[in-house]
């Protein structure tokens, strides 16, 4: 993948101006939220049975911060997103069995979460930064897969 200096700048700055524990919390509750059969995977969490519980279940807190801190690495190693996520590639096709489709719809669920708290310094070039920078993700983490 070849970065633009914009989109260089762009992504570090996106994940050095946002509050990566609640940006995780809330992508990963939207998702649960908006796609429920996302749900299957988090049986350990414990409540999820509508918007409110999800939402305030510590376990989608503390796992959506996790998330959100793997994608810093990846931001961290822009060069390097396939080897960085090799890894928790394997992690989630051989133990968790997760679909691999379900990684877009996270994925763009960060897109949306972040897009509100940027706000008006969300532009058009900032958000196709964000979405290749989400689709590299996407592919790296599906590497197993195919
Ligand atoms: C665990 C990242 C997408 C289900 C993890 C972990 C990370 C992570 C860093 C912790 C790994 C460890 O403990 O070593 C990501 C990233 C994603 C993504 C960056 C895409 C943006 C998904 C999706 C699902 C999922 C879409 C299911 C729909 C899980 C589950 C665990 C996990 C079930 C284990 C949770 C636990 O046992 O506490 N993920 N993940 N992940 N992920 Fe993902």
């Amino acid at each position: 993948v070849v970065w633009t200096d914009f989109e260089r700048a762009t992504i570090q700055n996106i994940f050095s101006k946002i509050d990566k524990d609640a940006v995780g919390h809330q992508a990963l509750t939207r998702c649960l939220v908006v796609y429920p059969w996302t749900q299957r995977y988090f049986g350990k969490f414990g409540n999820l049975y509508n918007a409110a519980a999800i939402s305030g279940n510590p376990n989608v807190a503390a796992h959506g911060s996790v998330v959100a801190h793997g994608l810093e690495k990846a931001v961290k190693n822009m060069d390097n997103i396939k080897a960085i996520f090799a890894e928790l590639s394997v992690l989630h096709s051989e133990k968790l069995h997760v679909d691999p489709d379900n990684f877009k719809l996270l994925a763009d669920c960060f897109t949306i979460v972040i897009a509100a708290s940027l706000g008006a310094t969300f532009t058009a070039e900032v958000q196709a930064a964000l979405q290749k920078f989400m689709a590299v993700v996407v592919s790296a983490l599906g590497k197993q897969y195919h």
